[in-house]
């Protein structure tokens, strides 16, 4: 039986969105692909709120992650670790070879932004890089406090991970001032796993030219320059180009704005329905995130066993992720996912538990 995923990733991919996988392969140098590359372009601008230049990337989120830290970095970045992934993305600046800095919080607070200003104030950083929406402690960066302070620095590239919120959340790529942006296909995109999308401002593309060792695969300038004729700089997985091309066009069909109330209702159905269960939600209080619930899981659960007859039922939750494994629960609650698919989950979850 199919379990419907109520996990940050991969998410419920609806039926119509897989229908689109089995459309017959083109090739990639042709007039056919310079069509649908031409026609995803302009979609993907409306969701990123960007005039910037968009990309495409045949690669997970983490591809762009060390993307941004090949081509960002010149001096040292500056990273907010504020959980696994975040913490990740700190790791690859070493690993990459580059100089860097983490500004880490306990897992379940936010950064603030009086803390990043004092950091930038050093004039040590060329980068800045933040997770926007941390999956793994269900926390979410409050970006319309962040971005005043990097309009301070105008010098510094932002790089901006929205892998889990983009397409649920309204991202203000260019009012915020944001350089880099990426989000992973799998998230609330709700398309399969395997693209990642990102889009670069001009300041991006013009640090990447005195970059010295951007790498191959990943080169910002070689994606520039292959999309000024529409295409990819290497072979595209072009089946997941067809989904983008109909997932956007769904989602605007939606409305961009509707999507964004939904998640809203979502995730406030979830936080309420945890709190009048005696639960406590994870994240410091006035940054929990829109696209998934992280419940502490006070009431010691047994959640792998929860899971197991959620399974038996047809869905399937998440555990905390990493050291928050037991401690914490995620529910996922982003993408194409209705409300009344939620309350059928929580209606579960209450009888199992015989929540009260
Ligand atoms: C916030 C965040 N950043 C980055 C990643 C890594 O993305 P990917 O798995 O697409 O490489 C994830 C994956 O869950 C994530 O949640």
């Amino acid at each position: 039986m199919h379990k419907k995923l109520f996990i940050p990733g991969p998410v419920e991919v609806y039926p119509d969105v897989l229908k689109v996988m089995s459309t017959p392969m083109i090739g990639h140098r042709g007039g056919d692909y310079h069509k649908l590359h031409a026609s995803i372009r302009p979609k993907l601008k409306e969701l990123m709120h960007t005039q910037n230049d968009v990309f495409i990337s045949t690669s997970s989120g983490t591809g762009v992650m060390e993307a941004c830290i090949r081509n960002m970095v010149g001096k040292r970045s500056l990273s907010c670790v504020t959980g696994a992934f975040s913490e990740r993305w700190f790791k690859i600046v070493g690993e990459a070879g580059k100089e860097g800095d983490a500004l880490s919080v306990e897992w379940g607070k936010a950064v603030k932004p009086a803390e990043i200003d004092k950091a930038l104030a050093t004039g040590k950083y060329d980068t800045f890089c933040l997770v926007h929406n941390e999956t793994s402690t269900g926390i979410m960066q409050n970006l319309e406090e962040i971005a005043p302070v990097l309009k301070k620095y105008p010098e510094i590239v932002w790089c901006l991970d929205t892998v889990s919120s983009m397409g649920g959340v309204k991202i203000e790529v260019d009012k915020f001032g944001v350089d880099v942006c990426l989000a992973s296909s799998q998230k609330a995109l709700a398309m399969p796993p395997g693209i990642a999308v990102f889009c670069a401002s001009k300041k991006a593309l013009a640090r990447a030219a005195t970059v010295k060792g951007r790498g191959h695969y990943f080169d910002f300038l070689a994606f520039k320059k292959s999309d000024e004729k529409d295409e990819t700089p290497t072979t595209p997985a072009v089946t997941m180009f067809f989904v983008l091309d109909y997932q956007l066009g769904k989602m605007l069909q939606e409305g961009l704005e509707n999507r964004y109330a939904r998640h809203v209702k979502m995730a406030q159905y979830c936080r309420t329905w945890a709190q009048e269960k005696g639960l406590k939600l994870f994240p410091e209080k006035g940054y929990e995130s829109v696209t998934l619930t992280a419940i502490d899981n006070v009431k010691n659960f047994d959640v792998a066993a929860l899971n197991k007859e959620l399974g038996n039922r047809g869905f399937t939750i998440s555990d905390g992720y990493g050291q928050l494994k037991g401690k914490t629960f995620r529910i996922a609650h982003m993408g194409d996912t209705q409300l009344d698919e939620l309350k059928q989950l929580l209606d579960h979850i209450n009888d199992i538990l015989k929540l009260k």
